[in-house]
């Protein structure tokens, strides 16, 4: 059981073993790159204790975002779900894997959670006044264009048809990689015949890591992209896993909010018109995804036109989101099935399982980025609890990749940097 302080002081060493100079690996070893949705989590916890740093994390994350030239040119605000600024041999499908090399710095051919604004705006809350909110200033007049760039990336690319609910062609843009949600799509992605080497398995033991057949369909998945030359008309007509994610639709939607924000700190007030007329188309899309079973909001096959009535906290980001029906009653009641909090598939459902990835367990950013929400829609008892949970859990077991919602053991990589910076930013901040 470590104190309050001793904890604070583990997060920041955490994250400094983590730095390899501008950007943090998740973990070394299992993770030994950059990963988009991390660097957004992580830049939070730099902050508590080195502004210059945690802008900076955003400075090496959109170096690699693609532009308007790259790679047949028609992805123009692309950000990858991974960046690889150094090479390494720890891990699968690395950078010689994805078929961009042409790029000055290479990346995945897929994407992850956009989650940045909404990051960059708690960044600049934390720096109400002086030399603190110059930096912010200063660093966002650089960085909300590229906001801008990505956000109409995903709109432009991932809902052509403007029907106000993005589609990812990957389980691993959901950034759930193995969530049971993804099961039945996955039915029509075919195996991949090559031959390739999974390294996940040196790090972490089978049991929590997924299976055989699921790496195979996402080799396949990664294969397609560069197939069909990433031209995005192609992967939107012809991929053959397209899902509505309600995880990235609700980060979205949050994060085009912020970023309307944003803009209008910065006198854009037109690009914050074009974000606010985004988000309300998709307030009203995101009716179509609600499920009567589950008392909460669920993703969609968009081939087969199905819902995909899995019960994941994804579809808990309803409040954090700002979408009509906050779910509040929802987490409530799971908050009673599980002892160490929200899980990331409530337990009633019959493939829960309490330690493999995605399925069951708990993944601590989720969990506040939820309590956040739940907290600016007046719910800060329940926030308060999802905390407390949270605050328990990291104090017995220290920062893990996720946790077991059954018996709190930490599973995963350990020394994990976005666990650590929802330590600094949510749990030991006093007051909250
Ligand atoms: C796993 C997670 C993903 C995360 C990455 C690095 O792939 O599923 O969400 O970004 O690890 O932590």
């Amino acid at each position: 059981m470590y104190s309050r302080e001793q904890l604070a002081d583990i997060a920041r060493a955490t994250l400094r073993k983590n730095d390899r100079g501008g950007y943090t690996l998740p973990t070394a070893g299992l993770y030994p790159f950059q990963w988009n949705w991390d660097a957004g989590i992580t830049a939070l916890g730099w902050m508590s204790f080195d502004a210059t740093r945690a802008w900076h994390e955003f400075d090496t994350l959109f170096s690699g975002q693609w532009g308007a030239e790259d790679l047949g040119g028609k992805n123009d605000g692309f950000l990858a779900q991974i960046t690889f600024h150094k090479d390494s041999d720890s891990y699968f499908p690395g950078s010689d894997q994805w078929g961009t090399e042409a790029l000055e710095v290479r990346t995945s051919s897929i994407s992850q959670p956009p989650v940045h604004a909404t990051m960059m705006r708690w960044m600049l809350e934390r720096s109400a006044t002086g030399p603190a909110q110059d930096l912010a200033l200063e660093r966002l007049a650089v960085l909300v264009p590229k906001l801008l760039a990505h956000h109409r990336w995903w709109y432009r690319c991932r809902d052509p048809q403007q029907t106000g609910l993005v589609v990812n062609v990957h389980p691993w843009e959901t950034g759930m990689d193995n969530s049971p949600a993804w099961d039945a799509p996955l039915r029509a992605v075919p195996a991949t015949a090559r031959p390739y080497e999974r390294k996940d398995l040196d790090h972490v033991d089978a049991s929590m890591r997924p299976p055989k057949a699921f790496y195979d369909r996402m080799v396949y998945l990664m294969d397609f992209n560069r197939s069909v030359g990433f031209d995005p008309a192609r992967m939107y007509a012809e991929c053959p896993y397209r899902v509505n994610d309600i995880g990235i639709i609700s980060i979205l939607q949050r994060a085009s909010r912020d970023l309307a924000h944003l803009c209008s700190v910065l006198g854009l007030n037109a690009p914050a018109q074009e974000m606010l007329m985004r988000v309300n188309r998709t307030q009203l899309a995101v009716q179509a995804l609600w499920s009567d079973r589950w008392q909460q909001y669920v993703s969609r096959d968009t081939q087969t036109g199905a819902l995909l009535d899995v019960p994941t906290s994804a579809g808990l980001l309803a409040a954090y989101a700002g979408f009509d029906r906050d779910c509040a009653s929802t987490v409530a009641q799971w908050l009673t099935e599980t002892p160490y909090g929200l899980p990331s598939t409530r337990m009633t459902f019959p493939r829960f399982e309490a330690r493999r990835y995605w399925r069951g367990p708990i993944w601590q950013h989720i969990n506040m980025l939820m309590a956040v929400g739940l907290a600016d829609r007046g719910h800060a008892e329940l926030a308060q609890r999802i905390r407390q949970h949270s605050r328990v859990l990291l104090e017995v077991a220290g920062f893990h990749e996720y946790y077991d919602p059954l018996t709190g053991d930490g599973l995963g990589g350990a020394e994990f940097s976005w666990t650590a910076a929802t330590y600094l930013h949510w749990i030991y901040p006093e007051g909250q």
